[in-house]
């Protein structure tokens, strides 16, 4: 057999032996085997704070299999390129991937609510809003932007004028975040906004909803790790954490909360989402109405 013929056998083989990786496991039904479950099941915990328990391992071994078919590599290499963080595009693309994204603006309104009709009490319980003329605000699981926006509308509205809001918003998705930093929605979702603020804060378009510069000049977008150090230098007056917590297991919740803690001012708020009460988890904030928390 010439050289070439057997470079050609030997690819093919390769070519059948990664997509076979992909092939049910006949025994246990398994789309990835057991072994390679619990390598990235680990991965993601460790790295990314994200717990998968056994009721979601058919959804997340669908994503995995998919992304290790795309990139030609093993289980085992794929999974050792994730680990030793060598080639940021894979990381970002999985991170992507395995995400869940669900947002809506003013999604679980009475935060929101809370913000404008209780303006005057947060800035009792924290006067250095007025004083320092700025409040500082941390969207920490921001999605693809709707609640940050949200958060400034809300701000904007109940706030004096004279005070600037200055909003940071992250996430550990890049896709999510490229689409917040665009700040253009599908025409679809302004009925998620009331009449007012949509024609005072965004550009309506045929097909789409814009956000006007005013509302996107208060936002900061950047990606960043809840599961790494904060590397902050100043305290937040609001923090918000909502509908990501449930992807962490209990130790993690309790270390995030404390952070939270560290870099809430005194008399600063957290906002969790409404299916994440801290009320299991040891922390210092007091508690001042379901999912709501004061420094
Ligand atoms: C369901 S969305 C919630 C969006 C928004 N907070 C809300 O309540 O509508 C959860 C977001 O958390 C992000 N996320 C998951 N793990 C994260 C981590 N370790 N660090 C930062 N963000 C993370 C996901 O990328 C996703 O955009």
């Amino acid at each position: 057999m010439s050289e070439k013929m057997g470079d050609i056998i030997q690819k093919n083989i390769e070519s059948i032996m990664s997509k076979s990786q992909n092939i049910i496991d006949g025994r246990t039904g398994n789309l990835v085997p057991d072994e390679y479950y619990k390598m990235f099941k680990e991965l993601v915990y460790h790295k990314f704070g994200m717990d998968i328990n056994d009721s979601k391992r058919h959804g997340f071994e669908m994503k995995i299999s998919k992304l290790v078919e795309k990139s030609g590599l093993s289980y085992k290499q794929y999974h050792d390129k994730l680990d030793r963080e060598e080639d940021r595009e894979l990381t970002i693309e999985f991170l992507n991937e395995i995400t869940i994204n669900k947002t809506d603006f003013f999604r679980e309104i009475n935060h929101f609510n809370y913000i404008k009709d209780e303006i005057n009490l947060i800035l009792q319980y924290n006067p250095r809003i007025l004083t320092n003329k700025e409040i500082k605000v941390w969207s920490s699981a921001c999605s693809t932007g709707e609640e940050p926006y949200s958060l400034a509308i809300t701000l904007r509205e109940a706030l004096p004028q004279d005070i600037k809001i200055k909003i940071l918003a992250t996430d550990i998705s890049h896709k999510v975040l490229k689409k917040a930093i665009t700040g253009v929605y599908p025409i679809a979702l302004k009925d998620q906004i009331n009449e007012f603020h949509l024609r005072k804060y965004f550009h309506i378009e045929k097909d789409a909803i814009i956000v006007k510069d005013e509302l996107r000049d208060m936002i900061s977008f950047r990606s960043f790790n809840l599961k790494s150090n904060f590397p902050f230098k100043n305290k937040f007056d609001i923090i918000f954490c909502r509908n990501v917590m449930i992807y962490f297991d209990s130790i993690f919740q309790e270390k995030l909360i404390n952070d939270f803690y560290n870099f809430t001012v005194k008399g600063g708020l957290l906002f969790v989402g409404h299916s994440e009460s801290l009320s299991y988890l040891k922390h210092n904030y007091k508690y001042l109405k379901p999912t709501i928390y004061l420094k």
